[in-house]
């Protein structure tokens, strides 16, 4: 099932998703939360953490699983999704560091990594609430455009416009990886409920495309229209189409 919130802008979307995942964590305190890295959403974070700092959020039982990291960075990098994640959230809140989980970037052995954050997401029994961006070429976490749906954490390489998107938050675009770890299709799928947001016109087309056009590995994110509990959220400019 498909339910879709509109904010009047960035704030007011972030607003809303901030508070889909503070009536998670308040029903059930010891949730585990899929988090997601990218612009879209700090804003959300950034709420979460007012709510933590006027006393009404409380992330001491709250396990979290991120969906993807650079392969190659270190976790002090500061372009790692480890270091994105310590920056815009859990160095505000009262997250309990070892509680959370984030691929290890610095794991050459691909295998071994991916095997590690299956049996991670695992043995937490689960995810109850995932987050989502949505990539511009339809990518949720680093699942690119391909000929199948990926099931479990792989490496993938990126795509070329992921490189070209993503080299803004680099010095130049031969910084940026060309690989990463990524949660496949199927742990995503997994989760209870997922939450994904968008914002911006530049992001309208795929909105549409994802949520409204075909089921295929070509946009990846179209698998959300078979789960059972989706929240899109997004502001004016990105729903436009739809
Ligand atoms: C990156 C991340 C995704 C994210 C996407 C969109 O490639 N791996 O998880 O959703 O970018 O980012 P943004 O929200 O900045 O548009």
């Amino acid at each position: 099932m498909l339910r879709i919130l509109k904010g009047n802008d960035y704030g007011d979307m972030s607003r809303i998703a901030a508070n889909v995942i503070f009536a998670q964590i308040t029903l059930k305190p010891d949730s585990v939360l899929g988090l997601a890295t990218g612009s879209t959403p700090i804003g959300a974070y950034e709420q979460l953490i007012k709510y933590y700092e006027e006393g009404n959020l409380d992330f001491s039982h709250v396990t979290s699983v991120n969906l993807d990291e650079y392969r190659g960075l270190d976790d002090t990098s500061d372009q790692s999704y480890r270091y994105f994640m310590n920056k815009y959230l859990f160095d505000h809140v009262n997250i309990n560091l070892e509680k959370t989980n984030v691929p290890d970037g610095k794991e050459s052995d691909a295998a071994r990594e991916c095997l590690r954050y299956d049996n991670l997401i695992e043995n937490l029994g689960g995810i109850d609430l995932q987050l989502l961006g949505l990539g511009n070429n339809g990518h949720i976490g680093f699942n690119e455009p391909g000929q199948v749906f990926e099931k479990g954490t792989h490496c993938v390489d990126l795509a070329e416009s992921t490189i070209e998107a993503n080299s803004r938050f680099f010095n130049s675009i031969d910084e940026v990886p060309t690989q990463a770890y990524t949660m496949g299709i199927g742990n995503i799928m997994s989760a209870d409920k997922i939450l994904i947001v968008v914002s911006g016109e530049g992001k309208a087309d795929i909105v549409k495309e994802a949520f409204f056009g075909p089921i295929t590995p070509q946009v990846p994110a179209s698998i959300l229209q078979l789960h059972k509990d989706v929240t899109l959220v997004g502001d004016e400019a990105a729903l436009s189409k739809i």
